[in-house]
């Protein structure tokens, strides 16, 4: 079984489905790092206006050689920028500091309870219209946020991101994801280091002469679900993306499934999704 390195949207057309996230867990983040992403063959690269990685990101782009169109690009807009002229402003500072005149994937990066989906919607929609933003999305919206955005957003949604990796069960949001016709992008895909040693991940990964992230992303993958892991080592990075060459047969997918735990999540910043998760 192959499956392919993209994920199909309606609406966007194709994604690729591994991308490199580029917001490091200490220290910053060098260009060299997201220039090794690229020769290793990734073409979907992940920042965000708060990650400060703009401009690393920009410069590892130019750098490469990699033509800007054969890269998808994602940036975001913060929580606390979610008023229509704070948005419009964050977007123009984006892409000067990536030094690009569109990104590929805009997304509302949490949701801010206090400013309302009325007026962050409309401005994620004129950024599109405007050709800033190729496409839209939103990140950590739960269920309900997610229904209130599609309804109340004058263009069409894309993409969802959220965190997913084997000790988060997301069927609820993934079924919310599917219905709207999304594409389901996965955070911390690798559960910021926690699988690493987990013993049923050991023992496929065992099995099949992979690495545990490597299954973990194949995981992923085989759910048609885009991924985001970040590594500060070349090799790892290398290593991350050669997913596309070997199968998990439905009994490891199944007992991947079943690693899910209460205590799963790793990303949970208090107050910003006040009506919970899903
Ligand atoms: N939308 C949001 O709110 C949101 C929130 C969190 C993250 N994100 C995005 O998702 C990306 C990924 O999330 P993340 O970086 O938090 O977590 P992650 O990708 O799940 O895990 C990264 C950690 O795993 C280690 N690692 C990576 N590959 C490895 C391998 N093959 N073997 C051993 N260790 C490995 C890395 O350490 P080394 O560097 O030492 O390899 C790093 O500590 C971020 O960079 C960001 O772009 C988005």
């Amino acid at each position: 079984m192959t499956v392919p390195s993209l994920v199909f949207s309606q609406e966007a057309g194709a994604v690729p489905a591994l991308g490199f996230g580029t917001s490091p867990l200490t220290g910053g983040l060098s260009s060299e790092t997201v220039i090794a992403a690229l020769k290793a063959g990734y073409r979907h690269i992940d920042t965000a206006r708060k990650y400060g990685t703009e401009p690393a990101v920009g410069e590892a782009m130019r750098a490469s050689g990699v033509p800007r169109q054969d890269i998808f690009l994602t940036t975001k807009v913060s929580h606390e920028n979610l008023r229509a002229a704070d948005f419009a402003r964050s977007v123009d500072e984006s892409l000067a500091a990536l030094k690009v005149d569109y990104v590929d994937l805009l997304l509302v990066h949490w949701p801010n309870p206090a400013i309302a989906l009325t007026e962050t919607m409309p401005a994620l929609a004129k950024a599109k219209r405007q050709g800033l933003a190729r496409h839209i999305g939103v990140a950590n919206f739960n269920i309900g946020l997610l229904d209130q955005a599609v309804d109340l957003c004058p263009e069409p949604l894309v993409a969802l991101q959220a965190e997913y990796h084997p000790y988060l069960d997301q069927s609820k949001l993934m079924a919310a994801v599917r219905r709207h016709k999304l594409v389901f992008i996965a955070y911390c895909p690798l559960g910021r280091g926690r699988l690493f040693s987990d013993p049923v991940l050991a023992e496929i990964a065992a099995k099949r002469g992979r690495s545990i992230a490597q299954v973990a992303l194949r995981w992923l993958m085989q759910q048609d679900v885009a991924a985001i892991p970040f590594s500060s080592q070349p090799q790892r990075i290398a290593d991350n993306f050669n997913v596309f060459d070997f199968a998990l047969d439905d009994d490891e997918m199944k007992r991947i499934a079943v690693l899910k735990r209460p205590d799963g999540r790793v990303a949970n910043p208090a107050g910003r999704v006040p009506s919970g998760w899903d």
